[in-house]
């Protein structure tokens, strides 16, 4: 039976880079709720103008719950997700993830594996505040201060940093974690396969322990 997954982890911890290799390994949809987010309030619908009200607060505060479930169901109808899913970036809530448990279930979907990143927090603030985002193709590049870049070498874009990766608010966004989030790791452990994952190491090996719990 085809495997449903979750990437769980703090802010920084690798979500989004190990979802994406492991969809792009599986063919499955990857279904990254920050980077779909971003793209809504891009351009500019009303939904997406609404997450843009919560990320210029600047305190790093989740969007609502209301406004993330009808996300979501609006998001899941419109892809095919028969292909197989990594989730990642959701679900982030205990109320999260019993409407995702719904979802899957009336498609009669079970077999959820979830993986729990585990990273230090110093190690964490670290990757944010040197992370930079291309702002045209949106790749995401680690540090490339450190190296002299300022620019994307894919498409030439200038690379910026994510308002939400200010120190201040890096620091928030890991408390909300802490508090809001966090729970769901319990939550996993009693209802589903969780998988604690070290990641920690460099991001190929973090990739290579993924794999070998495939
Ligand atoms: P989102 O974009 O999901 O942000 P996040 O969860 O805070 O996660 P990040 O993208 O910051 O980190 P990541 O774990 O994906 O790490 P990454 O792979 O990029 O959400 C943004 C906002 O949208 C939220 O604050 C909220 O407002 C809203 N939102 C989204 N989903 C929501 C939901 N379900 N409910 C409510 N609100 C929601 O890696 C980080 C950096 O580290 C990168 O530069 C990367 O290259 C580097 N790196 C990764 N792995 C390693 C490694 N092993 N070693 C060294 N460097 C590494």
């Amino acid at each position: 039976m085809k495997k449903y997954f979750i990437i769980l982890g703090p802010p920084g911890s690798g979500k989004g880079t190990q979802a994406k290799k492991l969809a792009q390994k599986l063919s499955y949809i990857h279904f990254g709720t920050g980077d779909l987010m971003r793209k809504e309030a891009e351009k500019g619908t009303p939904l997406g103008l609404q997450f843009k009200k919560v990320w210029k607060k600047g305190k790093g505060e989740l969007v609502s719950e209301d406004l993330v479930q009808k996300f979501v169901a609006q998001k899941i109808h419109e892809l095919d997700i028969s292909k197989g899913v990594v989730f990642d970036g959701y679900p982030r809530t205990v109320s999260q993830a019993n409407h995702l448990f719904r979802i899957l279930k009336e498609k009669s979907i079970d077999n959820l594996v979830v993986f729990n990143l585990v990273v230090n927090t110093d190690e964490l603030i670290k990757r944010l505040e040197t992370r930079r985002v291309c702002q045209g193709c949106k790749r995401v590049f680690q540090d490339p201060d450190s190296l002299g870049i300022t620019d994307c070498n894919d498409c030439e874009g200038k690379l910026i940093q994510r308002e939400e990766d200010k120190s201040e608010v890096i620091r928030r966004r890991i408390e909300i974690y802490n508090k809001q989030t966090a729970p769901l790791i319990d939550f996993y452990q009693k209802t589903n396969n969780l998988i604690e994952i070290n990641g920690n190491p460099p991001i190929k090996e973090v990739w290579a322990e993924i794999q070998e719990k495939i």
